[in-house]
């Protein structure tokens, strides 16, 4: 069998531990897959300092890289908008497959991105993109597609509960905290992303799109951030025997017409105690999600960090090589309808 060729697009805290990886267990991928994969370049931004990689993987030129002939598949791990946009697109338009853990990437284009996927028969994959390790991407898409998905309700934002679980748990201050999220390498490259939600609410775009077969972007999204939430707000959460989560709340409510609207939001809400999603610390996150049949399920891992996000990541391009190697593809994208966003005076 033939090697693939790997383009990774970025080598910071995601990047280098997926490099690691696909360096490391080369010969255990190999023979999970089929075939080996072989690293064709690593795209940074500068490409001068010692990453403890050959020199030669390393390149600026990340567009030149994604259009490499003897590149198969690439791993987007960039972050931003447009510029992944440009290189997932060519990547994608020349039938290679893309894994990326970019949420706020897929949050604003995951219909043109799926339909370069579809005409070029080529995988895209984001497990990564929501929710760290935790497996939540593939369970909605795959293992509950036959069932009708009302409600994914969660703790998305790794950043944000690390905050939130230091300041309640012991009396922590938000800037200490929050440079230590971002030392962790839990927070966003700007961590405004972070604490003002809007990485919450890409991820609930996200989650809305796939569990209600519809396409929801982050402008559709509700929301309001934790930045203002204070000491003296968690003493009074405590008094009521609550503490304080941001969650992203993703509904399938009915209109007044009888129809399905959607309805998706992200805010620091008061959580009891004896709730589950109280109990979620440090940079983890939960997602819980209500299906007709299944009914209850509920998913929690670690949400932030690089070696977490890298396993997500790795899951995603093993299953795309394999398809590569085996002639498949999937999973294909469900056919969806455009469904209504329900205003906030309807919840
Ligand atoms: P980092 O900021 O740590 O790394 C970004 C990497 O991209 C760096 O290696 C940087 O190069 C490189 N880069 C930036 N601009 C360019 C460019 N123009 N050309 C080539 N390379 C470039 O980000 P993370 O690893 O934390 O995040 C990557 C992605 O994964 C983001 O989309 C993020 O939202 C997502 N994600 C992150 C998680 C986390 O816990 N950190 C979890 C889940 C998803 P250089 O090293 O030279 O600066
Ligand atoms: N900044 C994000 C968080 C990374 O804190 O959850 C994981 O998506």
């Amino acid at each position: 069998q033939r090697p693939l060729g790997v383009a990774v697009l970025g080598h910071g805290t995601v990047g280098a531990e997926v490099v690691n990886i696909i360096r490391e267990d080369a010969l255990d991928l190999q023979e999970r897959i089929g075939a080996p994969l072989e690293l064709r370049g690593v795209a940074v931004r500068d490409a001068s300092s010692d990453r403890g990689i050959p020199a030669e993987l390393l390149t600026t030129d990340a567009e030149a890289l994604v259009r490499r002939d003897d590149v198969d598949l690439v791993v987007e791990l960039i972050g931003g908008i447009e510029l992944p946009r440009t290189l997932v697109r060519a990547a994608l338009d020349a039938g290679k497959s893309v894994v990326t853990a970019n949420k706020a990437l897929l949050a604003a284009y995951t219909g043109e991105l799926a339909e370069a996927a579809e005409s070029h028969n080529a995988d895209l994959y984001f497990e990564a993109a929501v929710a760290g390790a935790i497996p939540v991407i593939r369970p909605l898409t795959q293992s509950l597609a036959g069932d009708r998905v009302d409600r994914v309700m969660g703790i998305v934002n790794g950043t944000t509960n690390y905050i939130l679980s230091a300041m309640d748990e012991s009396g922590a201050d938000y800037e200490t905290t929050l440079a230590e999220a971002g030392r962790l390498g839990y927070a966003e490259a700007d961590p405004t992303a972070d604490v003002e939600g809007f990485d919450a609410a890409a991820k609930a775009a996200i989650l809305a799109s796939i569990a209600f077969h519809t396409r929801v972007t982050a402008s559709d999204v509700y929301r309001e951030g934790m930045s203002s939430i204070t000491a003296a707000d968690l003493t009074s959460a405590r008094a009521l025997n609550c503490t304080i989560k941001l969650l992203a709340i993703c509904e399938r409510i009915s209109g007044p017409d009888g129809r399905d609207r959607v309805s998706a939001r992200v805010y620091p809400a008061l959580v009891p105690r004896e709730h589950p999603l109280a109990t979620v610390a440090g940079a983890f996150n939960a997602v819980v999600v209500e299906a007709q049949a299944a009914g209850r399920l509920m998913f929690y891992g670690q949400g932030a960090g690089g070696a977490p996000t890298a396993s997500a990541v790795m899951g995603d391009l093993v299953m795309a090589a394999r398809n590569r190697v085996q002639g498949g593809r999937g999973p294909r994208e469900s056919k969806y309808a455009k469904l209504e966003i329900a205003p906030m005076s309807d919840i």
